[in-house]
């Protein structure tokens, strides 16, 4: 990992972890306190998308910290509900057992419930124009619900019991879905929030969502269980449909490779400035957790 993209990373997660606190300060009990280890711990690459976003059109920091922590809100209540048993069954997280593990089921479908209220919560406080908060809140709601990231996990689900595989164009649906709504979201957030065109950042995103999906589904195979923070080599025996199981991992690999000079292609109009979206591209298919 290039040392400048490091560095903004961890700050992006510093950030947004700071806010996080601030917007749990005050809660107790074993909902909130589940929340709070249900957002730490992870890249925070779309809390990181988000601000990278919003630096393009020097949206105020403080501000767009609010975006990002939302939208880490909730992709941590999406992993919470996909680690439990009706979805994906899975035991560890981010190095640490899964919040119904540690908790239970019962706390760990209420703590991602009420991440993704607080989710909407933070989104309604963004200090900017009232018409770009409200564009805010619908594009996170359609990214979040049936249309997005529900809609593509319905589909993972049902892939594994599908009598037929799924096409490449299904596996596409479906991966935008349940991974590339909340990525595209991000990307488009600092135009959102800016009032400006999210055309160039919708492109980014969209391939980005994708790629990112791909390498996932690469790194269940080739990953290690220690550094991935969570179980590996689960997704061909559940009967997951991806692109690692359509095209192989040499497909998958060189289609991930397109996606991201694709996604880099559509930051041209932002110049130099946009290094940091472009190295986040880098990353994503060359990252080891
Ligand atoms: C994991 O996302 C879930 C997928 C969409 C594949 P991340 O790999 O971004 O998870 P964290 O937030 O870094 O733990
Ligand atoms: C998770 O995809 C996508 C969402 C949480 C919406 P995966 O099921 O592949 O993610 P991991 O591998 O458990 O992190
Ligand atoms: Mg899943
Ligand atoms: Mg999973
Ligand atoms: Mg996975």
């Amino acid at each position: 990992m290039a040392q400048g993209f490091a560095e903004a990373l961890n700050a992006s997660r510093v950030r947004v972890e700071t806010t996080l606190d601030a917007a749990l300060a005050g809660q107790s009990g074993p909902v909130a306190e589940a929340m709070g280890y249900a957002v730490r711990g992870g890249k925070c690459l779309r809390g990181f998308l988000v601000l990278e976003s919003a630096a393009l059109f020097d949206v105020a920091p403080d501000t767009a910290a609010r975006a990002a922590a939302a939208i880490e809100c909730l992709h941590g209540y999406s992993l919470v509900h996909d680690d439990l048993p009706c979805m994906d069954d899975d035991d560890m997280r981010r190095g640490q057992p899964t919040v119904h593990r540690k908790w239970d089921e019962t706390i760990a479908v209420l703590a991602g419930d009420a991440l993704q209220a607080l989710s909407f919560e933070l989104i309604a406080g963004v200090k900017a124009d009232p018409a770009a908060v409200v564009d805010l809140t619908l594009s996170l709601a359609r990214a979040a619900g049936v249309a997005g990231m529900v809609g593509g996990q319905a589909m993972d689900i049902a892939a594994e019991t599908a009598e037929t595989p799924l096409s490449l164009n299904q596996i596409t649906a479906l991966q935008a879905g349940k991974t590339g709504a909340l990525i595209t979201w991000s990307a488009c957030a600092g135009a959102r929030i800016a009032g400006q065109d999210i055309a160039p950042l919708k492109t980014y995103g969209d391939a980005l969502g994708l790629a990112f999906q791909i390498w996932d589904d690469v790194l269940d195979i080739e990953g290690d269980a220690e550094t991935m923070g969570k179980a590996v080599n689960k997704d061909a025996d559940r009967g997951k449909a991806t692109f690692v199981s359509h095209l192989g991992l040499d497909g998958a690999k060189r289609r991930a490779n397109d996606l991201v000079e694709q996604a880099n292609g559509a930051l041209s109009i932002y110049g130099a400035r946009a290094d940091c979206l472009r190295e986040a591209a880098r990353f994503v298919i060359s990252r080891s957790n």
